[in-house]
């Protein structure tokens, strides 16, 4: 039973509810507090606050973090029309576009969404397994002995290979080579870039020019294959995502060059980094823990599948990708009894969900297990979000992190290069390990 309700149409609109409790330190505070500190902060602010609680953040301002399954749950699967998660994501606009599957809301989502469903979905992902294990034990194979080294790396090239290849169904090639280039310092952004790019002003001034550069030399790149492709006589036969966009869907609809630009880069840039660094904490946590090690060695032998995703699923529950995301209410809304005003951003904590002893027994140790034994359920398990905006790679890069584990753990031993884990760094959205998850690897 969850208390969430539409303000507008509830019979007690007229009542006066309160707002949700919260910290009164400094916006600038909080702000810094937030982009910094999050992981440590909310767990301790839900724990006074309660599951609903204030915060004041720049840009969004009103901000109302929840970490109440049924209450997150209500708002994933509440109206698109009231609980705007492209409008949650604007941070993100500069960079995907605003025709972004990520930046927009209700209608324009609903279609862009359809349309690029189908390579992500069923029969589609289990074709890319072939692919992704290639792609793994080329990059696995360089990987040098005896010396410590940053597993994270490793994982970012070998998962952008994979999703160029997804994306435009080729990976080599001049284009593709500078693509890569421009596209990976784009991605290497830090909270100080960010700025940047919601300012013009900025945009003249060093770093924050030579990021602009970067990413209109990634675009030209991106409309000069949209142009050849367009030309191209076998976009029938073709199965990577661009060619698939190009072709007239069942009802006839086709994207434009801007709208498919926006889709390109959304896909290149979300499909990678998250997945990469799911998979460098699997492998920092794998080599900390040498039971479950063992038993993931063994599983990788045996091509046991169950096991390697229980991994994978655990890694994201204990180190979250992704600590929160992010709904803008178009309408008040009431949670838990509390008045959630028009124009708040609703924050569902996956983070403090999934790291909360309410919710899952001993939540700091590594347990592949309870992915198993049925003891972790699905509404407390939400690293890929929720509702008609769950991730849309979701299913695609649970196989992806399986193949690679498979390929990594059967050709090497690995174990961590000093005995203390490594703290989180938050790096923009994602949250990564903070020495690069670094290993020492022996051939098996
Ligand atoms: C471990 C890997 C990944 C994690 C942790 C992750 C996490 C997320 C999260 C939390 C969201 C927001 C969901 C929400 O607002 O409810 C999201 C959205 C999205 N993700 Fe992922 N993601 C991963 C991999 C991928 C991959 C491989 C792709 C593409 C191939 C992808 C494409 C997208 C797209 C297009 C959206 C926007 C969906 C929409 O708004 O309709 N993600 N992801």
């Amino acid at each position: 039973m969850t208390s969430l309700t539409n303000r507008r149409s509830s019979a007690s609109a007229t009542d006066q509810l309160p707002a949700p409790p919260g910290p009164r330190l400094p916006l600038t505070l909080q702000t810094i507090l937030f982009a910094t500190q999050r992981h440590r902060l909310l767990p301790v602010l839900h724990r006074r606050y309660g599951p609903v609680l204030k915060l004041r953040l720049f840009p969004e301002r009103n901000v109302v973090s929840i970490s109440d399954p049924a209450d997150i749950r209500a708002v994933f699967s509440g109206s698109a029309t009231v609980f705007h998660a492209g409008e949650g994501n604007q941070v993100l606009k500069p960079v995907m576009g605003a025709h972004s599957v990520l930046t927009t809301d209700e209608g324009e989502h609903r279609r862009i969404r359809k349309l690029l469903m189908p390579p992500f979905h069923g029969a589609a992902l289990r074709g890319y397994r072939s692919m992704i294990a290639e792609i793994a034990e080329d990059e696995v194979a360089g990987w040098p002995t005896g010396t410590a080294f940053r597993s994270h790396e490793s994982m970012q090239r070998l998962t952008f290979e994979v999703i160029l290849r997804v994306v435009f169904g080729v990976s080599h090639g001049a284009r593709v080579d500078e693509l890569r280039e421009a596209l990976s310092g784009v991605i290497a952004i830090s909270a100080l870039d960010i700025f940047g790019w919601h300012s013009e002003r900025l945009q003249r001034l060093g770093r924050w020019r030579r990021n602009a550069a970067m990413l209109r030399r990634a675009d030209e790149l991106i409309y000069a294959e949209i142009a050849d492709r367009r030309r191209a006589g076998d976009l029938a036969d073709r199965t990577d995502v661009l060619s698939r966009l190009l072709a007239v869907d069942e009802d006839g609809d086709t994207l434009t060059d801007a709208e498919l630009r926006d889709q390109l880069i959304t896909l290149l840039l979300a499909g990678h980094e998250t997945t990469a660094t799911a998979l460098a904490w699997a492998l920092h946590e794998l080599a900390h823990s040498p039971a479950t090690l063992a038993k993931a060695v063994q599983a990788a032998r045996d091509g046991e599948d169950r096991y390697l995703e229980a991994v994978i699923k655990e890694a994201m529950r204990l180190r979250p990708v992704i600590y929160e995301v992010a709904r803008r209410t178009t309408e008040p809304v009431e949670i838990r009894g509390f008045e959630v005003a028009a124009g708040t951003t609703v924050m569902p904590a996956i983070g403090v969900v999934q790291s909360s002893p309410d919710h899952h027994e001993a939540p700091e140790t590594f347990r592949p297990e309870r992915f198993l034994d049925g003891s972790a359920t699905t509404n407390t398990w939400l690293p890929f979000g929720g509702g008609v905006r769950r991730c849309l790679g979701a299913g695609f890069s649970l196989l992806e992190a399986v193949e690679v584990l498979r390929v990594v753990l059967r050709r090497h031993r690995i174990e961590p290069d000093r005995a203390r884990r490594e703290r989180v760094k938050p790096r923009n959205i994602t949250f990564a390990p903070a020495r690069g998850a670094r290993l020492i690897v022996t051939p098996n």
